[in-house]
């Protein structure tokens, strides 16, 4: 359920998200009604780079990270002593930027002498599915597909997720990201990418795609991404000048790239969900916002009698009301210490 409704008994959770370059709050009652959510992109302070720089990133997460959590309050019309608990995403990210989330979670936490729960990014992630479909949506294969991470869960219930695919070079996200800057297109590379292939022919050129018969669940884009780069540049050793980089050009290898990565993500889903006989599957992360991609398996698994939950385009890219799975830990117990770390690289693997 995402609608507000304010029940006697609310109680509140108030949710930090700062692991990679977005400043987040949000303000989630036990009902997962989200009552707030604030998000400061850092975006244009990275576009000139082609990427996120971390210690841009986190300086700015200093910036931003009193006023999104004052903002978020206020949103909900809310103060301070209304929450219940402080949920904080710890893993995985950038160091710096965890940190500063974290930081202010166990301040929060110790001044109003409430729980502190620690938070997984990329369970949030698909967690946005749950929230959205407000009913159990597991066991269901999960899809994270974002700017650091392009993994396949056997999710066994909300908040138990082992791995059972990952990318072995590129995620799906960097990947856009990556031939959007090829391009010459503005970052975050996947909605220009989007945007771009919209006037393109996705069957312009036939890109690779990596690994998409290989017996596992694991992808590889660097190979589609060098492809891209190749044809933008030309061969190294080759002595051919490339053709002129058009509108009309970058639309089409835009709409092909798209097609490749679709592709790449689709057939993996298809082969998980034949291997655990699910007959559910959920996705999320900021690739899970591309049109294309959402179309695709809409169809596909329409056609195989597949559930399909995909997170609404709000929760997507990184938000914090998606850390509303802190709720699912609330009523686990589990709690986290306040002398509790980040874990920048971690990714659950749990069976
Ligand atoms: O989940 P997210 O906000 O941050 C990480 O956890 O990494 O994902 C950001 C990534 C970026 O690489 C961005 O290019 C990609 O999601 N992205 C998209 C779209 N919107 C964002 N990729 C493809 N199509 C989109 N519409
Ligand atoms: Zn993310």
């Amino acid at each position: 359920m995402m609608e507000e409704t304010k029940p006697a008994n609310q109680q509140l959770i108030l949710a930090i998200e700062s692991s990679c370059d977005e400043t987040a709050a949000a303000i989630i009652d036990q009902e997962l009604n989200v009552l707030s959510s604030v998000v400061a992109s850092q975006a244009e302070m990275h576009s000139i780079y082609g990427g996120v720089v971390p210690e841009i990133a986190s300086r700015a997460h200093v910036q931003q990270i009193i006023p999104v959590i004052d903002q978020a309050i206020k949103q909900a019309d809310k103060t301070l002593d209304d929450l219940s608990a402080i949920a904080v995403v710890t893993e995985p990210g950038l160091v710096g930027s965890l940190l500063v989330g974290l930081t202010a979670a166990k301040s929060l936490s110790l001044m109003l002498d409430i729980p502190l729960i620690a938070v997984n990014h990329i369970e949030a992630h698909l967690y946005a599915c749950r929230m959205a479909a407000g009913r159990d949506i597991f066991p269901a294969i999960g899809l994270v597909v974002s700017g650091g991470h392009s993994n396949i869960y056997d999710c066994k219930s909300a908040v138990n997720y082992e791995l059972i695919g990952s990318t072995i070079d590129d995620a799906a996200g960097e990947a856009f990201d990556k031939t959007a800057h090829v391009l010459n297109l503005p970052y975050p590379g996947g909605p220009s990418i989007q945007k771009a292939a919209r006037d393109g022919n996705p069957k312009a050129f036939s890109f690779p795609r990596p690994m998409i018969h290989s017996p596992d669940l694991d992808f590889s884009f660097s190979g589609l991404k060098t492809a891209v780069l190749y044809e933008v540049k030309g061969k190294p050793g080759k002595n051919e000048t490339p053709p002129e980089l058009t509108d009309k050009r970058v639309a089409d290898i835009s709409a092909s790239f798209q097609a490749a990565v679709t592709d790449l993500l689709v057939k993996k889903c298809q082969k998980a969900l034949k291997q655990t006989g699910y007959t559910r599957l959920c996705i999320g992360g900021g690739v899970a916002a591309n049109q294309s991609l959402r179309d695709r398996l809409k169809e596909i698994c329409a056609s195989l009698k597949i559930e399909l939950f995909i997170a609404p385009m709000e929760y997507c890219t990184d938000n914090a009301a998606m850390a509303a799975i802190a709720w699912e830990h609330h009523a686990n117990g589990q709690f986290a210490p306040l002398d509790i770390d980040v874990n920048p690289g971690l990714v659950r693997r749990r069976s």
